[in-house]
């Protein structure tokens, strides 16, 4: 599609509180902060971490609540994802979706934002049909690139879900990349070898992107890894490695690791990602864009 080269990130796991959502938030504001790139993110989880987060955020939320408001108007508009997502499964109808400003919140200049509604809860109790959907997330970035009134992405990343839902089926079977954080415990190597098969099962026939997993509250000692999160990552590259060769998945344990720091849990509602976690965060992104390439 003319104009569309903007890269896509997803970041899931299907196992929750793993980090998929600090990660995204994380990567989104170093990326946008420290590079000249214009970054979307949207919130996939009808759980609405991200959103109710953002709409937390001293900095740009809830103080003069800008983003309370402007999230109102767009539901009352009907410009939310569910709202394109209602449109887009609409039998024998042309997908009319004009996509703006009242669809995408501005966190910064760089920055912006795509929130979840709870509507999408009911979603999966719906009849969508799986192929029905499939196309919907590529089709609604062709109009987001298309659009005059938005400026051009670099990189749209995705926050998912803990589960399989229509809607992830619909991101991961078009995006660049998967991104999947992982913790140092007894799950790590046994869980990443569960979501990398399930994910082929789930894609099939459709080819897996690339996938990228790196461990996310790795716990450190003066500066490196403990010698258990250390044994934890050699674990999860042995299991990527063995995916690789022996399923054709294109999958890769990434070098960079972000540490365990409480800080990181204001990270999206104080509005900036903490000073000794910005250093990790660029690691990992080069790595990811390195390996999209
Ligand atoms: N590097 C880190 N260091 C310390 N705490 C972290 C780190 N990453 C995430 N956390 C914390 O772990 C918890 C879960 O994180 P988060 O909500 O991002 O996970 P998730 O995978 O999106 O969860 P869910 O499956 O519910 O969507 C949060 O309290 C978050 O602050
Ligand atoms: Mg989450």
């Amino acid at each position: 599609m003319a104009g569309n080269n903007a890269k896509t990130i997803a970041t899931i796991n299907f196992k929750g509180g793993v980090g998929k959502t600090t990660v995204t938030w994380c990567l989104g504001d170093v990326v946008s902060s420290f590079s000249r790139a214009k970054v979307l993110i949207f919130d996939l989880d009808a759980q609405m971490s991200l959103t109710q987060a953002i709409a937390l955020n001293e900095a740009t939320g809830a103080l003069d609540d800008r983003f309370g408001k402007w999230y109102e108007t767009s539901i009352s508009r009907k410009k939310t994802i569910f709202d394109a997502l209602d449109q887009f499964t609409k039998p024998a109808e042309h997908f009319d979706f004009p996509v703006g400003f009242d669809f995408i919140y501005q966190i910064t200049d760089d920055l912006h934002f795509v929130p979840s509604v709870e509507d999408l809860y009911w979603m999966e109790l719906e009849v969508f049909d799986r192929d029905g959907v499939k196309d919907f997330i590529r089709r609604l970035l062709g109009k987001i690139a298309n659009s005059p009134k938005l400026p051009q992405y670099d990189y749209v990343v995705f926050d998912c879900p803990p589960s399989f839902t229509l809607l992830s089926y619909s991101v991961l079977s078009c995006c660049d990349l998967i991104l999947i954080p992982v913790n140092p415990d007894f799950f790590a190597s046994k869980g990443t070898n569960l979501i990398l098969n399930t994910l082929r099962m789930r894609i099939e026939p459709f080819p897996l992107p690339r996938i990228g997993v790196f461990m996310n509250k790795t716990k450190t000692w003066s500066g490196s890894p403990t010698n258990e999160s250390a044994f934890y990552m050699r674990e999860v590259e042995r299991v990527c490695a063995q995916a690789a060769a022996t399923q054709k998945i294109d999958a890769r344990f990434f070098k960079a690791w972000i540490p365990e720091r409480v800080g990181v849990k204001r990270a999206i509602t104080a509005g900036g990602v903490p000073s000794e976690l910005v250093d990790p965060f660029k690691r990992l992104w080069t790595e990811a864009v390195e390996f999209m390439l």
